[in-house]
């Protein structure tokens, strides 16, 4: 058994923080989303696992390196443009080779992780098992028909769906799916579809079965599931404190002090993460933040927000729903006249109220 993870993709969706990195390391609870996959992978016995990388292979090679972190042997298999999912699997035959695998989408995050998944994949051993989540919206997701155990049916982002089960990030097939990918055609969007590949295994009368998932699930692949997969993954952390807090400072419900971040005369309430080497002077950090590595917040009140590494946030009265950059500086300005001031990405988006 092999895994195949996608780390490669346009990420139009997250400009511009995909302007200059990659998506799969924006940090959730300050632990890049990539991360929280490959445990996954590891968590199933699974060894072999291949990272299909486009733009920002050097930042995803620099992050994992060989794997051996989780105890995984890393391949990086590089995609020319990111052509679709089934064309990342058929870039991919030569690392897989015969093995049966399951396929991953780098940016997506499982709760219960793929144990139980891939379990049941070795038991029943059909061609294909693809997972699948009950939605609310299923006309914005690929939407799976069911009947008898299997499935019947997949269309993409149907106007009228026969069902709420919608497609989740994580795939298991045998190697018949590098036949599908050779016989279908790019989508309109220009990309090979892993749904038109799936339909193309059932079409042939092959065995493709549904897994439902159980704990919940979240495509990161845009700021609202950011943050609320964020606020998920910080709702069940472990209060801890590895940093230094000074006596005029309140900690308050579920909240993680990481090494060397210091809390001066502020509330943190939780849950909320600080990392490593980030400052909190005179400020109050709501619930659902999580503020990364070396930033500085002073005199600023934050709220269910991700702040990234080296960022400072100084004299500003309120932010919330936010997600602000590396590097990236939000301060208040005395200058005349008091007006915004703004040098923001290209695709940036600023509420001002
Ligand atoms: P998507 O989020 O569906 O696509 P995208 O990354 O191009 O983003 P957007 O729609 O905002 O432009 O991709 C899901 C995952 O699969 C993500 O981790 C990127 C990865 N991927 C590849 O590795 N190769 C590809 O050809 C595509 C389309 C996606």
């Amino acid at each position: 058994m092999k895994a195949l993870v996608l780390s490669g993709g346009k990420g139009t969706r997250l400009r511009p923080i995909t302007h200059t990195s990659a998506k799969q390391l924006v940090p959730i609870a300050n632990k890049p989303i990539l991360f929280y996959v490959l445990e996954a992978v590891a968590q199933a016995g699974i060894r072999e696992t291949g990272i299909v990388v486009g733009d920002t292979a050097d930042e995803i090679r620099a992050a994992v390196g060989d794997g051996s972190a989780w105890g995984l042997r890393v391949t990086y298999i590089p995609q020319e443009a990111p052509l679709g999912l089934a064309h990342a699997v058929k870039i991919s035959e030569g690392f897989i080779g015969g093995d049966p695998f399951v396929m991953m989408l780098g940016d997506n995050l499982l709760r219960d992780g793929i144990k139980e998944f891939v379990k049941e994949f070795e038991e029943k051993r059909p061609n294909a098992q693809i997972l699948l989540a009950k939605v609310a919206r299923p006309e914005q997701f690929g939407v799976a028909e069911l009947s008898d155990g299997k499935v019947l049916r997949l269309t993409e982002k149907p106007k009228d769906p026969r069902s709420d089960l919608a497609l989740v990030g994580v795939y298991m097939f045998d190697s018949h799916i590098f036949e599908a990918v050779e016989s279908i055609r790019p989508s309109a969007r220009g990309e090979l579809e892993i749904t038109d590949a799936i339909q193309h295994l059932i079409d042939r009368g092959l065995r493709v079965v549904p897994h439902t998932v159980t704990g919940w699930w979240k495509d990161t692949g845009k700021l609202e599931d950011l943050l609320e997969a964020n606020r998920l993954v910080l709702e069940s952390q472990k209060p801890r404190n590895d940093g230094a807090t000074d006596r005029s400072s309140k900690i308050e419900g579920k909240v993680v002090i990481e090494r060397n971040a210091q809390i001066i005369q502020s509330t943190i309430r939780g849950p909320a993460i600080i990392g490593e080497n980030s400052s909190v002077r005179n400020s109050y950090v709501g619930p659902y933040t999580a503020v990364y590595h070396h930033s500085v917040l002073e005199n600023c009140e934050i709220e269910h927000s991700i702040v990234l590494e080296h960022s400072m946030i100084s004299n500003v009265r309120r932010i919330e729903g936010s997600l602000i950059g590396q590097n990236a500086v939000v301060t208040q300005s005395p200058a005349k006249p008091s007006a915004y001031r703004i040098m923001i990405g290209d695709s940036s988006r600023v509420e001002v109220p």
